[in-house]
């Protein structure tokens, strides 16, 4: 590791307390001098690195720039982290290096897409400096029908790290949008990577995008979208790392449907009156509950009872 990659682990692990060179010097067993030119690089990346005389360095609170370093030292679970000031899409990341590389975990993050992909093929919105894109990859060593929940485990993992870290009561729009006082806050497009001679599914990808800072939104989904509350106290590298904290221990063990629970008190639409599209054609119904495997229980309009597995709903106002 460099100096520089340590000195930013430190100054990113405490960020409410100076460190003096003296001290990040003795403790890396290189001279002040290398560390001063570790914080002078640093600067140059971008980082607002305040110093005061006799006490040392500090990350001002402002500073909020997503790194490997950031969130290493915000995981209790360390997994190997890429990442990125400009990419494509981080699912498209995770996938180009599984086509190269076997892991069995990995997290592929950026400050910006250029090529941001949601589900049913559209794109997602993701601006410099003010969101989240993360893809989170692991070899689920199971089945495909224990793997199929993982996009409900997905949901509560984001729920439960916004509520720890951020203070915030979000709730899950079935599948797994999360939503904040009606507005759509995060979106996860989970993607499988299957082996076509054995059928197996070697990896899952779970792209998570959340609408962290982001102030003006495009025309399509300005009335729709919305960001974290301005007052919500976390760094981006924080929540990376809780949600990864999160997604590691739910896809641990799969089969342990604890998390179940979460997905279904969480789950927004239950008692409500929905549309359901199949085949581009619209089917009013009312959301009945969820089953223990994720589907959508529904009464449709001629009372017919029946459980959507995938696909999009929107809420009805009457
Ligand atoms: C949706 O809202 O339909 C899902 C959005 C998923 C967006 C995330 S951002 C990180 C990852 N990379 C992508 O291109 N998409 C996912």
């Amino acid at each position: 590791m460099s100096v520089k990659s340590t000195v930013l682990e430190i100054l990113e692990s405490s960020r409410h307390a100076d460190v003096s060179g003296e001290y990040i010097a003795a403790m890396m067993g290189v001279s002040r001098n290398s560390v001063w030119k570790a914080i002078k690089s640093l600067r140059q990346d971008g980082y607002n690195i305040c110093s005061s005389t006799n006490k040392g360095y500090r990350l001002s609170p402002d500073c909020d720039i997503i790194s490997a370093e950031g969130i290493s030292v915000n995981t209790q679970m360390k997994i190997p982290v890429y990442a990125y000031k400009t990419t494509d899409s981080t699912n498209m990341r995770a996938k180009c290096f599984l086509a190269e590389k076997t892991c069995d975990r990995a997290l592929f993050v950026a400050e910006e897409q250029t090529l941001g992909r949601g589900r049913m093929g559209k794109d997602f919105y993701s601006p410099y400096g003010t969101g989240i894109y993360m893809s989170y990859v692991f070899s689920p060593n199971t089945e495909i029908t224990n793997a199929v929940t993982i996009t409900a485990a997905a949901a509560v993992a984001v729920v439960c790290a916004l509520e720890k870290l951020c203070g915030i009561s979000p709730m899950i729009k079935w599948v797994n949008d999360i939503y904040l006082d009606g507005k759509k806050l995060c979106g996860i497009l989970t993607e499988a990577v299957t082996n076509y001679e054995t059928g197996i599914v070697s990896h899952i990808i779970i792209g998570i995008g959340i609408n962290f800072s982001t102030v003006r939104f495009p025309e399509n989904i300005r009335d729709t979208a919305c960001s974290l509350p301005s007052a919500v106290a976390v760094t981006r590298n924080e929540l990376i790392g809780a949600i990864s904290d999160n997604l590691y221990s739910i896809s641990n063990d799969l089969e342990d449907r604890s998390y179940f629970e979460i997905y279904r008190d969480r789950m927004l639409v239950i008692g409500k009156d929905i549309v359901y599209y199949q085949n581009g054609k619209p089917h009013y119904a009312y959301a009945v509950d969820v089953d223990s495997s994720g589907g959508l229980i529904v009464s449709d309009s001629d009372g017919n009872v029946k459980t959507l597995r995938s696909g999009e709903i929107t809420l009805r106002t009457r």
